[in-house]
C-alpha cells in the first residue's frame, strides 16, 4: 500500500464523520481543500450543495478546479487563518481536517493558527452553523468556546490501535 493510500485510510472515519455531517446541508466551506478530494465525497453524496474552497498551495486549488469541474464551486488561493468570505455571505457549515496529521506531527506548521481558523469559520457561518474540525492535538474544547462555538461531539480517531487525533464538531452559538 502507497503512503497516500494509508493516508487516506488513516482519514476514512474522519471523511466519515465529516460526510455525515454535512450531507443535508444547503452549503460548506473547506479550509485547506488540497485536490478537491474531500469535495469530491461531500458532492457525491450532495450534488447541490454550494461548496466553497480555500487553499494556500495554488497547485492543488488549479488540480481541485479540474477535479470538481461538474460541479457548482468557488475555489480560493488564500490563507485560511486570514480568509474572508466574498461580500460577508455566509454557509452553514465549514470543514477543515488542516491538521489532522498523525502522531502529532504538524507538517503545515499551523498548529499555532488554530484559533485564527476558528475565527475565519466563526465569521463564515451562519447563526447555529456546524463546524467540523479534525485535528492531531487534544483539548480543544477550551479554545473552541474562547471562539464562540459550542462542542457538541469530540470523535477520537485510532489508526491501527494508535491515537491520531480528535474530531471536534461543532456549533456557532
Ligand atoms: C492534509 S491536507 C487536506 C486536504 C483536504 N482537506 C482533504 O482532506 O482532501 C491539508 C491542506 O491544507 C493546506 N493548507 C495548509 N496550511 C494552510 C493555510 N494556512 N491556509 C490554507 N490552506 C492551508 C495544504 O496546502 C493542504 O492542501
Amino acid at each position: 500500500m502507497s503512503i497516500i493510500d494509508k493516508w487516506r485510510e488513516l482519514q476514512a472515519p474522519l471523511r466519515e464523520e465529516i460526510m455525515y455531517g454535512v450531507f443535508h446541508k444547503n452549503s460548506v466551506l473547506e479550509l485547506g481543500c488540497g485536490k478537491g478530494e474531500l469535495a469530491s465525497e461531500i458532492y457525491q453524496k450532495n450534488p447541490n450543495i454550494r461548496y466553497i474552497g480555500v487553499d494556500l498551495d495554488p497547485r492543488l486549488v488549479e488540480d481541485a478546479r479540474k477535479n470538481l469541474s461538474d460541479y457548482n464551486h468557488r475555489l480560493f488561493v488564500a490563507d485560511a487563518s486570514t480568509f474572508r468570505m466574498p461580500g460577508n455571505q455566509t454557509v452553514d457549515a465549514v470543514v477543515s481536517l488542516l491538521l489532522m496529521f498523525p502522531l502529532n506531527i504538524d507538517f503545515y506548521g499551523v498548529g499555532k493558527l488554530k484559533n485564527k481558523f476558528h475565527e475565519t469559520a466563526y465569521n463564515a457561518l451562519s447563526k447555529q452553523g456546524r463546524y467540523i474540525f479534525g485535528t492531531s492535538s487534544q483539548n480543544l474544547e477550551d479554545e473552541l468556546l474562547d471562539s464562540g462555538f459550542g462542542v457538541m461531539c469530540t470523535t477520537p480517531i485510532r489508526y491501527a490501535g494508535v491515537f491520531t487525533g480528535h474530531i471536534y464538531d461543532c456549533e456557532k452559538i
